[in-house]
């Protein structure tokens, strides 16, 4: 059947600088990603999204860029990517960048120049540039806040040393804020898609896509602003919708379909749906699934959310558990599990809580948990590690750390660090094979029991975490089909989800009672989170089932009745 690629893609997520380090600077490169290819044609996804590897000070790891059409020394170079994008296409593999266009570096040639312009300046129009308020201006514009903590407004300097208006970023002072009102913007950010575009990118990731417009009167943020439906004055403004429009006609007009995926993080299905009209967006990250405990109801009320912007959009759900943002999810599922709703204000909180972890534990989960998100219908992102089960780094120490939630709450909040540890490839070589060359330490110290984790142990290991998701992705396609809609099945107990899509089941058992699966099904299994044979599935696993081998696939005729406990219950 004839579908765009995205329609069911699993896209492998390279943070670049953890990734591979050719040349030995201890800082990953594009050369390192090229010379580790083949790990992302095993693993078997369909294409990779490449955090930004643009030229920038790297005050937020590539976030801070200071030459769109350029890429970071660093990490190689613009031909660098053209080869990176013709051994992807060779091997039948996508390639999406970052899109950052909320905001740039104050080191790009923009912001510099508005730096030395009067206020009122065209050039100081490109940004958000205001008056202070108070005595002497001494006051910022407004009360708004950065999301890494502080207030969202640093007073510039003027060219004669004084001190002077106040520009906002809603991120760190490095990342002033673009003015998405001004046309000359919106031509620039065109000029940098078709940049990349005629190099033979596949798509984008957008960066904060429902940030790049606020509110133009910029008023104070009140407790009304705060909650489900309360029009946020930083975010989700009506106009920024004109920007994805412009950017799938430039998209658009390449022939085929180049593909945009938003990182949009907004209260509601009903807000996330209208970056999906068919004139915006492709798709956007699920992030709900990925703030929720580990409770089966709550994950599976999750995914109907999911599935009902889907429906109702007519685009298929980008699902994810980990990301370069939040904790890894090894650790947030061997953590105590916190049912309260995530803060709606800072959805992101969720996902990244400190205290005790059972490894063992989020290590079972997270297995299990990687088979259901690959039996959903959507596009499925793995963000580098998980295929190998890392966990989050709480160890480093605090004269590693370099994010700038961390440097900006002052140690308060650890931060993202812990997620962006590099890979462990090899467990006996220096680095753990990081580092291609012997060179530099790495840009963040990789705890001792990396070894463990290593690519080449984990491969040599049929039950590790590296095999069972080549397993899995060798698996899904012949199992679910990208046309197969969701079907739940009653299971056993509330703590069991059991759903169906075409010829595959899968049935994850949160509960303390063994689902014990009827003969047929047994041993229709065809892949187990948990390893060993087992005609059971244990508490925190998972098991695929091929429905086809077992007549009448029905609920009935999956599990003995042994394993029911009380009656079934719809879920
Ligand atoms: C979201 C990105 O995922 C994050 O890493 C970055 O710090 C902020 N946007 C600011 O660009």
């Amino acid at each position: 059947m004839n579908r765009p690629w995205w329609v069911d893609a699993v896209v492998y997520q390279v943070y670049l600088r953890s990734f591979c380090d050719a040349d030995g600077d201890g800082v990953g490169d594009l050369a390192g990603l090229r010379a580790r290819f083949s790990h992302l044609v095993e693993l078997g996804v369909d294409a990779l999204w490449l955090n930004p590897c643009y030229a920038s000070p790297q005050r937020d790891h590539g976030y801070d860029i200071a030459d769109y059409f350029a890429v970071d020394p660093q990490y190689g170079s613009v031909d660098d990517i053209a080869a990176l994008v013709q051994d992807a296409h060779a091997a039948g593999l996508r390639v999406l960048m970052d899109m950052v266009a909320n905001h740039c570096s104050d080191q790009h040639p923009w912001f510099v120049e508005a730096l030395a312009a009067p206020a009122g300046s065209p050039a100081r129009d490109r940004f958000l540039f205001r008056d202070g308020t108070g005595p002497d201006g001494k006051l910022p514009p407004n009360n708004w806040g950065s999301v890494f903590g502080g207030p969202a407004w640093t007073r510039a300097r003027e060219a004669t040393g004084e001190p002077g208006q106040w520009y906002l970023h809603s991120f760190d002072s490095s990342q002033p804020d673009l003015n998405w009102r001004n046309p000359e913007v919106r031509e620039y950010f065109e000029d940098v898609l078709r940049f990349w575009f005629d190099l033979g990118v596949d798509g984008f990731r957008i960066d904060v896509a429902q940030g790049m417009v606020v509110a133009s009167d910029l008023p104070d943020l009140t407790a009304e602003h705060r909650g489900v439906a309360g029009g946020h004055p930083m975010w989700d403004q009506p106009e920024v919708h004109e920007i994805y429009r412009g950017w799938r006609r430039v998209g658009d007009s390449y022939g085929e379909e180049r593909y945009f995926v938003g990182e949009i993080w907004v209260q509601g299905a009903d807000r996330l749906r209208s970056y999906l009209a068919p004139d915006e967006l492709h798709q956007a990250f699920h992030f709900d699934l990925l703030v929720q405990p580990w409770h089966a109801a709550r994950i599976r009320e999750a995914i109907d959310n999911g599935l009902r912007t889907s429906l109702v959009s007519g685009r298929p759900t980008a699902w994810a558990l980990n990301n370069h943002d939040v904790h890894r999810v090894v650790t947030r599922y061997g953590q105590e599990q916190d049912l309260t709703r995530p803060d709606p204000d800072d959805l992101l909180a969720a996902a990244r809580r400190t205290g005790p972890v059972d490894l063992e534990l989020g290590r079972a989960r997270a297995r299990a948990a990687a088979m259901l998100l690959l039996a959903l219908p959507g596009s499925v992102f793995v963000y580098q590690g998980e295929e190998l089960g890392l966990a989050e780094d709480f160890s480093l120490p605090d004269h590693a750390r370099q994010d700038p939630i961390w440097l900006r709450s002052a140690g308060a909040q650890l931060g993202r660090d812990g997620c962006r540890v590099p890979l462990p490839w090899a467990a006996d070589a220096p680095s753990f094979g990081f580092s291609l060359r012997p060179g530099s330490e790495p840009w963040l110290p990789m705890p001792a029991d990396f070894a463990d984790a290593a690519v080449d142990r984990q491969e040599q290991d049929p039950d590790s975490f590296l095999t069972l998701y080549r397993t899995l992705l060798g698996l899904r396609r012949s199992l679910f089909d990208a046309d197969d809609p969701l079907e739940w099945l009653v299971g056993p107990s509330p703590d069991v989800l059991a759903l169906r899509r075409g010829s595959g089941l899968c049935v994850l058992n949160f509960g303390s009672v063994p689902v014990s699966l009827s003969e047929q099904a047994a041993d229709a299994v065809v892949a187990r989170s948990r390893p060993g044979v087992d005609p059971t599935i244990p508490q925190d696993s998972a098991a695929w089932i091929d429905a086809d081998r077992v007549p009448g696939a029905l609920e009935r005729h999956l599990w003995t009745s042994a394993s029911v406990q009380g009656a079934p219950t719809r879920l």
